[in-house]
């Protein structure tokens, strides 16, 4: 499945530590404030890594009130911001067919795109950042391309 976007570097930070859910919403958070239309950030770790948490975080960044949860029936959720926030999870989606639909193209002219199990677009450009689970409540944060 090749789907390629343009999209600049947000994340300037390469990696951080963090030891609760909240501390993951904060660097969301932080990214959140500098994103802007276009931005494609994918989001790669396990099952309860942290990825919604941290997109939680960056509903709060651009300035949305919207509660952010795992969009499991809809594949997308768009929350309004500062910048539109478009929140996808590809962990059901299985064919290119699928992807398609999403209509990403359309919603990176919108606003910016975050998208939970990322890695499995091919997006060379894109961000990508890992939340690795490191036992408890501890994860390690890390931008693996900015
Ligand atoms: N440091 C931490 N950072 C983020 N979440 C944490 C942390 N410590 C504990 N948690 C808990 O881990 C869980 C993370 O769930 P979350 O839904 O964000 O994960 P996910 O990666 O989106 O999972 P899924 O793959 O099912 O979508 C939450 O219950 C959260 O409270
Ligand atoms: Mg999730």
């Amino acid at each position: 499945m090749v789907v390629t976007f343009s999209s600049r570097s947000v994340a300037t930070t390469t990696s951080r530590e963090t030891s609760s859910p909240e501390e993951t919403e904060s660097a969301g958070e932080d990214l959140g404030r500098r994103l802007r239309p276009g931005d494609l950030v994918l989001l790669k770790g396990e099952l309860g890594a942290g990825k919604t948490t941290f997109v939680r975080g960056i509903a709060r960044g651009v300035g949305s009130t919207a509660p952010v949860a795992s969009p499991t029936f809809q594949l997308v959720r768009v929350y309004p911001g500062r910048v539109q926030v478009a929140h996808v999870d590809l962990y059901r989606v299985e064919s290119g067919a699928e992807l398609r639909d999403l209509g990403l193209e359309e919603l990176l002219d919108a606003g910016a795109v975050v998208v939970e199990w990322g890695e499995r677009l091919d997006s060379p450009s894109a961000t990508l950042i890992s939340i690795e689970h490191l036992g408890g409540d501890r994860r390690l944060l890390r931008v693996e391309r900015s």
